[in-house]
């Protein structure tokens, strides 16, 4: 069976967030800036999913290695949803509504949680964290465009996120193949978990952008000519629409034999490592990552 073949690190991070850049963080990409600010606002709920539904498999695990990844991922998705509850927290005084969607965020996984099997609900963060896999791989395509346009912190917090879910893109699949099956019902679970997470996952998302660009206190300023985005690197609508479910690595995901690392994208570890040198390594996780 394969298995992640790149380091899970974990990562001290410590991020500001000026109120002032909530607005605009993003300039020239409104469309691209509020999906990322509605999916924020998301994030705690369902990486609180995410970790309950591995944990719950925690104690039955005995390899040493997927131990040991099982521990990582939990300290990554806890570490997201620190800093994302901190970023949400600006985005809250241009968003209020923002509110709502944790709300409905919580109200579905809820659900989840009392209607569905544990293994079931390990099928649907295996299918969401394949969502977030594809759309870090999406965001690498544009980093260097957003490093140069974008606000600073927002910037290191969504290419943080990117690595990390790409480090740890392979954990829940391995829990999920280590402990409910590779065999036919454990691939159509899967399969059936995906189907689930992509039609609920588009109206909930459709419904958290619709929410918060309503709510919005105050309109975005028109875009100054200093920031016209530069043509064929802009990640304009439809490109995003294109490159948030692209098309062959979502069906990969329909193949009985597929794994996450069959799309292997760790060159963009490398490439965030050199764009943001030594971010979230301190001392002291050092010795611990020995
Ligand atoms: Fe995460
Ligand atoms: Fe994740």
């Amino acid at each position: 069976m394969k298995k992640s073949f790149v380091d899970i690190v974990k990562r001290r991070v410590d991020l500001k967030f000026d109120a002032g850049h909530a607005l605009g963080w993003l300039p020239g990409e409104g469309i691209v800036e509020i999906f990322l600010n509605a999916i924020s606002f998301y994030f705690p709920s369902g990486e609180k999913f995410f970790i309950d539904s591995v944990s719950h498999y925690k104690h039955k695990i005995h390899d040493p290695v997927l131990k040991d990844q099982v521990h990582r991922f939990i300290y990554q998705e806890a570490m997201h949803t620190s800093v994302h509850n901190r970023c949400n927290k600006v985005l809250l005084e241009i968003y209020p509504n923002g509110t709502k969607l944790d709300r409905i965020g919580t109200f579905v996984l809820n659900k989840f949680r009392f209607f569905l099997p544990r293994s079931f609900q390990l099928a649907i963060s295996c299918a969401i964290e394949h969502y977030t896999a594809i759309l870090a791989d999406s965001l690498f395509h544009y980093l260097d465009y957003i490093i140069e346009r974008a606000q600073p912190e927002f910037t290191k917090l969504w290419a943080w996120h990117a690595v990390e879910e790409t480090e740890h893109k392979a954990v829940c699949f391995d829990v999920y193949s280590h402990h409910v099956g590779r065999g036919f019902f454990a691939y159509l679970m899967r399969v059936i978990a995906m189907l689930l997470v992509t039609f609920l996952g588009t109206i909930v998302v459709a419904t958290g952008v619709i929410l918060i660009k309503r709510g919005r206190t105050v309109s975005p300023a028109p875009l100054s000519h200093s920031v016209e985005p530069a043509p064929n690197v802009k990640p304009n609508t439809v490109s995003l629409v294109k490159s948030l479910i692209p098309w062959r690595l979502w069906l990969d995901y329909f193949r009985p034999s597929f794994h996450p690392w069959d799309h292997d994208n760790s060159h963009y570890i490398e490439l965030w490592k050199q764009r943001f040198p030594g971010f979230g390594i301190v001392s002291s996780l050092r010795v611990d990552e020995k």
